[in-house]
């Protein structure tokens, strides 16, 4: 009965959905005859870099998508850098376009890279074969590096793709991990106990979580990759990994810039891409550093004690090594499968652990749904499995993620034409998803700004499919799910049960900002109080 209550409330508000997307598009029915790009609107060139560079509309991109939207509609267009981008910021529009995408889908890497696309508009003329907007490909192609998962395209992604997805995606391919991540979960817990009380302030306070969660997510995305621990939430943190560490948030800030920048202003000012090169080589080391060591280990292992194998074995490297994938590929996948599982997972944790030291109703239900799933749990289920069927506790993630998605604005580049409401968009566009935009539109979601995470146990209206996709979309999207999903999970049951998190004593609201993906506009320093 409940199921069919949703279903026909989800009908009825999808049929809504439509019917204001098409009064908002104007009386045009989808008859009518389509329009090319000229007749999208937007903001002037002049206008955007403004807004870009002087406003500081570059760490607010999220909140220029709700602005463009309340401005211009669903569909506009803008340069960025050099490049023109579709926005599109209705739920129905983003299911248009997803579901036309080809068999191998082009997203760019998150980003637009302005020199590249001028180059190949001058080779190729104004509609090039194959998009090359991305630095980060750029950067592969200079240093003579082969692409990770994120950053290939066409061909050599696909084949990477099948060749992880089992590795990574499946459920039961993730919770094989979870052994490995119960311990770097109790470390975390360990290293919250004695970094609380450091400095002024309430003796429980720890400053910064979000750092001590980047240290989190190194050490599980690496423990899962290599098989080893890295000793990030030891004392005291290896110097390469803080290098690392650093790396990775200093790359999202030159991947911004290098982007917004059009091509007279990099050759003015040509940092940006030098410190972008620079953190990506740092971060190759540190990846080329393990991955060499785990293959000499591994290498070792086989030859001496064979039946040993799969016991040392039980990481992603080895089974990489095992499908003789070559080297350079091995260590540009483990490169990038770092970066991913960095900021990703520590952000979104330090936003759930924010908002729920805010909403202490919620932090008590949630507390207490675990701790009664966890005493009930039978041998034959593993903790992990347990808590991935928590109610509140996915309600929880996905509420958290919605408010703050970690990828605010995702991309798709077409390789064909193809309509999207009112538009023609060429094929080689760039298109940019507004996820913050459709995440926080009252239509959708009402009270949106307001953390409410019982919206997704059935209070209120079904929100459109398409109106918050954290994860992306199809078969390009996010290759960590499963592994993202049970690490928070784990992460906050292992926290909410050693601690009531309480924010720290007078703080102001925390904003995001985006930092290409979407952190912390300030540091969140939270309290945790023994149970
Ligand atoms: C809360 C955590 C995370 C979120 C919200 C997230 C979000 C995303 C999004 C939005 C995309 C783009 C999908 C698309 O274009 O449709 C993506 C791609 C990707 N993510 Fe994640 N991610 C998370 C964690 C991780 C982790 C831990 C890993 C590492 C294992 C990872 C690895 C990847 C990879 C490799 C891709 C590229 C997939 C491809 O192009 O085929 N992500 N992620």
């Amino acid at each position: 009965m409940t199921q069919t209550l949703k279903l026909a409330s989800r009908v009825l508000h999808r049929a809504r959905c439509v019917f204001e997307l098409g009064a908002s598009l104007g009386s045009r029915g989808s008859g009518s005859a389509p329009r090319g790009l000229a007749d999208i609107p937007g903001p002037s060139t002049p206008g955007f870099l403004a807004e870009l560079f002087c406003k500081g509309g570059l760490s607010r991109l999220h909140e220029l998508q709700v602005q463009g939207a309340a401005r211009f509609g669903p569909v506009w267009l803008a340069s960025f850098g050099k490049v023109r981008t579709v926005y599109l910021a209705a739920p129905a529009l983003i299911e248009q376009l997803l579901r036309q995408e080809g068999p191998r889908p082009e997203r760019c890497s998150f980003s637009p890279w302005p020199q590249c696309s001028e180059q190949l508009r001058r080779q190729e003329g104004p509609r090039p074969e194959r998009c090359s907007f991305s630095p980060w490909a750029e950067h592969r192609r200079q240093r003579q590096r082969a692409c990770g998962l994120l950053t290939a395209e066409g061909e050599e992604w696909q084949r990477l793709r099948s060749l992880l997805a089992p590795l990574l995606l499946r459920p039961q391919a993730a919770a094989r991990y979870a052994r490995t991540l119960d311990d770097v979960v109790l470390d975390l817990v360990r290293r919250l106990r004695r970094q609380r009380g450091r400095g002024t302030g309430s003796p429980a306070l720890v400053r910064d979580v979000a750092g001590e969660f980047y240290k989190f997510g190194l050490e599980g995305i690496a423990a899962v990759l290599l098989g080893s621990r890295l000793g990030c939430l030891e004392t005291e943190v290896p110097p390469d990994t803080e290098t690392f560490i650093r790396a990775v948030g200093s790359v999202f800030v030159s991947t911004l810039l290098t982007m917004a920048m059009p091509n007279w202003l990099h050759r003015l000012v040509p940092g940006p891409w030098g410190r972008l090169c620079q953190d990506w080589d740092q971060m190759f080391a540190f990846a080329q550093k393990h991955v060499e060591r785990r293959e000499s280990e591994v290498a070792m292992r086989s030859q001496g004690r064979p039946e040993e194998d799969m016991e040392s074995g039980a990481h992603l490297t080895y089974f990489l090594f095992q499908e003789e994938l070559p080297a350079p590929s091995i260590l540009g996948n483990v490169t990038e499968l770092l970066l991913a599982g960095v900021d990703t997972v520590s952000n979104t944790l330090s936003w759930a652990l924010y908002e729920l030291s805010r909403h202490p109703e919620v932090q008590t239900a949630l507390h207490s749904e675990i701790t009664a799933a966890l005493a009930r749990r039978s041998n034959a289920l593993s903790s992990a499995t347990v808590l991935s069927q928590l109610p509140l506790l996915k309600a929880v993630l996905k509420e958290v993620l919605r408010l703050y998605p970690v990828v605010p604005g995702n991309s798709r580049v077409p390789d064909k034409d193809i309509r999207v409401g009112d538009y023609i968009i060429p094929r080689n566009t760039l298109v940019t998803l507004c996820h913050y935009a459709t995440s926080r539109d009252p239509a959708q979601f009402p009270d949106p700004n307001t953390f409410r995470p019982a919206r997704w146990l059935g209070e209120g209206p079904a929100p459109h499919p398409f109106a918050c996709l954290p994860f992306g979309f199809g078969k390009r999207s996010c290759m960590g799910r499963r592994l993202a999903e049970l690490e928070l999970q784990m992460a906050l049951a292992q926290i909410l049960t050693h601690f009531e998190v309480q924010p720290e004593p007078g703080a102001a609201p925390i904003r995001p900002m985006t930092r290409t993906v979407l952190v912390p506009e300030r540091s969140i320093n939270l309290q945790f109080v023994d149970r």
